[in-house]
């Protein structure tokens, strides 16, 4: 509770708080003083949030009638007056494009780009009514490079950042400012639904990449929920997720743990082959 204040009864709405990244940051900001309007896809977890003393409620990002009731009750919560979103709720789905039936794309979709899309949408008339505001969007170090068995996510991500870029301008001169963060590898739940979405969508077994890529690397990563030297607890996004609702101009972009510095760094500098080279082997 030591900064506890800063928020200043700020009203924040935060998507998929029933784990992970989402579940920490909905709990700094109300340690840091803000009012946090907490949603969650399961009812059951929304409960758990309510017990733990939040104001919570259901949104399901990829049923368009949860999308509008969860929005229309934190905007009723407030009284309007919604000082940021932070768009965190999404999931990775695993598996070599060949294996992934479009079916999975979709879904992929649906709750990554265009149910985060809705929810920004219909914050945004509150927002600018109000001359001020800020999107916080949880995208990643795969929001701008790629990576074997990770097209579908890789490809959500981009479009996250591509319309996060495209409505930074759009809202240029309104008050209201759009922050991506871009994480690399951070401690949650993600790998654990990433290996039940693979296994809802992936005929393992039977694919050409079971051997190499799947046994070897993607699903005993995933198995082991195994973690590398970079892995950082969700707290390191907590922090980027403060400077975007705090400062007075935050930064286009926050990257966080050091993969993502190295990678923006070398996207920025080496040809795209180079770096396909070093992705391949990653
Ligand atoms: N962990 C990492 O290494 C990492 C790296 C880069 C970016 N990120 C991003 O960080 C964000 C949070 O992930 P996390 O690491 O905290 O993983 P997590 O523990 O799996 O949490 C993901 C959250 O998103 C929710 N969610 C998934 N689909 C949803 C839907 N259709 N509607 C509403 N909520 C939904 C989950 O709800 P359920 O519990 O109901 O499934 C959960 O609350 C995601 O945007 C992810 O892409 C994570």
């Amino acid at each position: 509770m030591g900064e506890s204040g800063k928020g200043a009864g700020r009203a924040v709405l935060i998507t998929g708080c029933s784990t992970g990244i989402g579940r920490t940051v909905a709990q700094g900001l109300r340690d840091r003083g803000y009012r946090v309007l907490a949603t969650a896809r399961k009812r059951s977890d929304v409960a758990s949030l309510i017990g733990e003393g939040f104001e919570a409620a259901r949104l399901d990002l990829s049923d368009e009638a949860s999308i509008q009731e969860g929005v229309a009750w934190a905007l009723e919560a407030c009284d309007g007056a919604l000082y940021g979103l932070f768009n965190n709720g999404a999931y990775g789905q695993p598996g070599a494009l060949e294996d992934l039936p479009v079916a999975a794309l979709r879904a992929q979709f649906e709750s990554n780009v265009f149910g985060t899309y809705e929810v920004t949408r219909l914050v945004l008339p509150a927002m600018r009514e109000r001359g001020a505001g800020r999107i916080i969007q949880n995208s990643s170090v795969l929001g701008f490079i790629a990576m074997k068995y990770r097209g579908a996510y890789v490809a959500s991500k981009y479009a996250l950042e591509g319309l996060s870029d495209a409505l930074r301008l759009e809202l240029d001169g309104s008050g209201i400012q759009v922050v991506l963060i871009e994480p690399g590898p951070i401690r949650s739940m993600f790998r654990k639904n990433a290996l039940a979405a693979f296994q809802r969508h992936v005929d393992a077994e039977s694919s050409r990449y079971h051997k190499e890529g799947y046994a070897k690397q993607l699903a005993r990563r995933m198995e082991e929920g195994q973690e590398t030297a970079f892995t950082l607890p969700p707290e390191a996004v907590l922090k980027r997720v403060i400077w975007g609702l705090e400062k007075r101009r935050p930064k286009v972009r926050y990257p966080v743990c050091a993969p993502t510095y190295v990678f923006a760094w070398f996207k920025r500098v080496l040809p795209q082959r180079w770096l396909d080279f070093m992705l391949k082997r990653f």
